[in-house]
C-alpha cells in the first residue's frame, strides 16, 4: 500500500492513525534515505501512543534504544544505524521489547532478529520539498484499511 503525503503534517497524521492500531507484540520498522522523515514518523507515532503531544522524544542514535510507558503499555523506539552487529541488540533489551511495541529505524540492521510480522514502513523523497512516498508492507490489507491523510 502506498500514500503520497504533502507535508510533515500529513506524516504526523499518518503516524497517529498507525498508533490507533498498534498493539503489544506489534514492531513498526522504518527505513528510508537521511532525511527522508522517519524521525518525524515516530516522534509523531511516540507523542500519540503517550497520549501526550509535548512528550520529548529524544533520538535514540547513540543509546540506540529508548523505552517508554504509555497507555498501550511498553514501547521502544530504536535507531540502530549504530548497531554494529545484531548479537549487540541482546544488551539493548530486544527480547523485551519484542514483546512490547517497537518502533525501530534503520531495522535492516537487525537482520534476521527483527520479528517477521513486523510492519514495514518506506519512506522515499517524491517531487516536490515536502512530498514523501510511503509504502507499507508486512501486514494484513485488513490491518490498513481506511488509512488515509
Ligand atoms: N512530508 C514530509 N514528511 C516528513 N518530513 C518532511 C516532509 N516534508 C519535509 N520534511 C522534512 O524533512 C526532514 C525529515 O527529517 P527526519 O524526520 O529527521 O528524517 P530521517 O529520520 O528519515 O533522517 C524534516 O526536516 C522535515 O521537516
Ligand atoms: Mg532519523
Amino acid at each position: 500500500m502506498m500514500i503520497t503525503l504533502l507535508s510533515p503534517m500529513q506524516t504526523v497524521c499518518l503516524a497517529q492513525q498507525l498508533a490507533d492500531r498498534v498493539y503489544q507484540g506489534d514492531c513498526i520498522a522504518l527505513s528510508g534515505d537521511l532525511g527522508a522523515g522517519k524521525s518525524t514518523f515516530a516522534r509523531a507515532f511516540l507523542k500519540a501512543l503517550a497520549r501526550d503531544e509535548s512528550l520529548e522524544v529524544p533520538s535514540p542514535s547513540f543509546a540506540l534504544v529508548q523505552p517508554y510507558d504509555t497507555p498501550k503499555g511498553p514501547v521502544f523506539h530504536y535507531d540502530l544505524w549504530r548497531l554494529s552487529g545484531p548479537e549487540g541488540l541482546y544488551e539493548l533489551n530486544w527480547d523485551e521489547a519484542c514483546e512490547a511495541i517497537m518502533v525501530v529505524e534503520w531495522p535492516d540492521r537487525a537482520e534476521d532478529l527483527l520479528p517477521q510480522e513486523a510492519l514495514h514502513v518506506h519512506l522515499t523523497y517524491g517531487e516536490k520539498e515536502e512530498e514523501r512516498h510511503l509504502t507499507m508492507s508486512g501486514w494484513p490489507e485488513s490491518r490498513l484499511m481506511g488509512l488515509s491523510v
